[in-house]
C-alpha cells in the first residue's frame, strides 16, 4: 500500500499484521524512523488524529511539519490542493491530510510523489484511520473478532468515521450492524449496498432503546454542527439520542460504549465511571495503531 485513502484497501490479513505491530508499540519508543519527515497537513480542525500522528511519528523517531488551514498558508492566494500537495512532497516522507473536501484524498494521492494518508476527507468521505483505531478497540476490549453486533447511533450520514467502520465490519464474519438514527440523518445507500454484498446484517431504527440488550458495541456520534448547515435543522437533531448514566446501565454485561470523539453531550460525563466507556482508552489505542500505520508506510527497522 501506498496511498490510504479509504479503508476497503485493507483486508484482513493486513489488519491483523497491522494491529501486531500496534499492539508491540504499547508503552513503546523507538528510533527506526530516525530522519523520515511527516507533514501533518490540516485544512480542518483536529485535536486526536493531528496530535497522534505528530505523537506517532515524534515516538517512532521521526520529525513532523504542520500546516494548518486559513491564512497561514498559500490556500489562503489560492493555490490548489494538487499544487500545495506537489510541493509538500517533496519537502516530507508521508502526509497525514484532513480536508473539507469529499474525494480529495484521492485528489491528493493521484499527484503525490509520498504516502498520502487521509485523516478525514469531507462530510461523506472517509476517515480510515479512525476505522482502523475504532476496529482495535473492538477487537481488543471484546477478545474476538467476528460475531459481533455493532450499533451505530446518531449522526450516520454526515459522518466519515461511522462510514469508514461501516466499511471496515465487513471484512469479518457474522457481523451485524444496527444504524439508529433519525430519517435525516439515515446511513447513505451506498455503504448499506456494500454490506449487502459483503453479506452484514443491517437493520435500521429509530429508538436507541431497543440496541441496549443485543449490542457488543454502541457507537455513539457527534451530530456534527460544521456539516447540518441549517441551523434549525441542527437544532432538530441534537440532543435525539443522548447516552446517559441510566442507559449505560442498561446495556448488556461486557458490552462497549465507543466515541470518536469529541463528545458534545451526546455522552453525559457520568458514563465515564461505567464499565461500559471505553471511548477515552479509545484515545490511547489510536495512538499505538497509528504508530504501526507510519512505520508500515515508512518502513525502516524497529530498533
Ligand atoms: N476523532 C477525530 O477525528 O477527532 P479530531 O477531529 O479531534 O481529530
Amino acid at each position: 500500500m501506498k496511498h490510504l485513502v479509504e479503508i476497503q484497501q485493507f483486508d484482513r490479513a493486513s489488519i491483523q499484521k497491522l494491529f501486531k505491530l500496534a499492539s508491540s508499540y504499547e508503552g513503546q519508543r523507538d528510533e527506526s524512523l530516525k530522519g523520515k519527515i511527516l507533514a501533518a497537513l490540516f485544512y480542518e480542525p483536529s485535536t486526536r488524529t493531528r496530535l497522534s500522528f505528530s505523537s506517532a511519528m515524534l515516538r517512532l523517531g521521526g520529525s513532523v511539519i504542520t500546516m494548518e488551514s486559513g491564512g497561514t498558508s498559500s490556500q489562503a492566494k489560492g493555490e490548489t490542493l494538487e499544487d500545495s500537495i506537489k510541493v509538500i512532497s517533496q519537502y516530507a516522507d508521508a502526509i497525514a491530510m484532513r480536508h473539507q473536501e469529499t474525494g480529495s484524498a484521492a485528489r491528493a494521492a493521484a499527484v503525490s510523489s509520498v504516502p498520502i494518508v487521509n485523516a478525514g476527507d469531507g462530510n461523506m468521505g472517509q476517515h480510515p484511520t479512525q476505522a482502523l483505531l475504532d476496529l482495535y478497540t473492538i477487537q481488543r476490549e471484546l477478545g474476538r473478532e467476528d460475531g459481533i453486533h455493532v450499533a451505530i447511533v446518531g449522526n450516520l450520514r454526515y459522518y466519515r468515521a461511522a462510514r469508514s467502520l461501516s466499511y471496515i465490519l465487513g471484512k469479518y464474519k457474522d457481523m451485524s450492524i444496527t444504524f439508529v438514527s433519525s430519517p435525516e440523518l439515515a446511513m447513505a445507500d451506498d455503504v448499506k449496498a456494500y454490506l449487502k454484498r459483503h453479506r452484514v446484517k443491517w437493520t435500521e431504527t429509530q429508538d436507541m432503546n431497543t440496541v441496549l440488550q443485543s449490542a457488543d458495541v454502541i457507537y455513539q456520534t457527534r451530530i456534527a454542527k460544521e456539516w447540518i448547515k441549517n441551523d434549525e435543522e441542527y437544532e432538530k437533531q441534537r440532543g435525539r439520542y443522548v447516552i446517559d448514566r441510566e442507559v449505560a446501565d442498561s446495556m448488556k454485561d461486557g458490552a462497549i460504549i465507543i466515541h470518536p470523539l469529541p463528545r458534545i453531550g451526546e455522552i453525559t460525563d457520568d458514563v465515564d465511571t461505567s464499565p461500559h466507556a471505553v471511548y477515552f482508552k479509545q484515545v490511547g489505542y489510536g495512538l499505538i495503531v497509528r504508530m504501526a500505520l507510519l512505520k508500515t508506510l515508512l518502513g525502516g527497522k524497529k530498533s
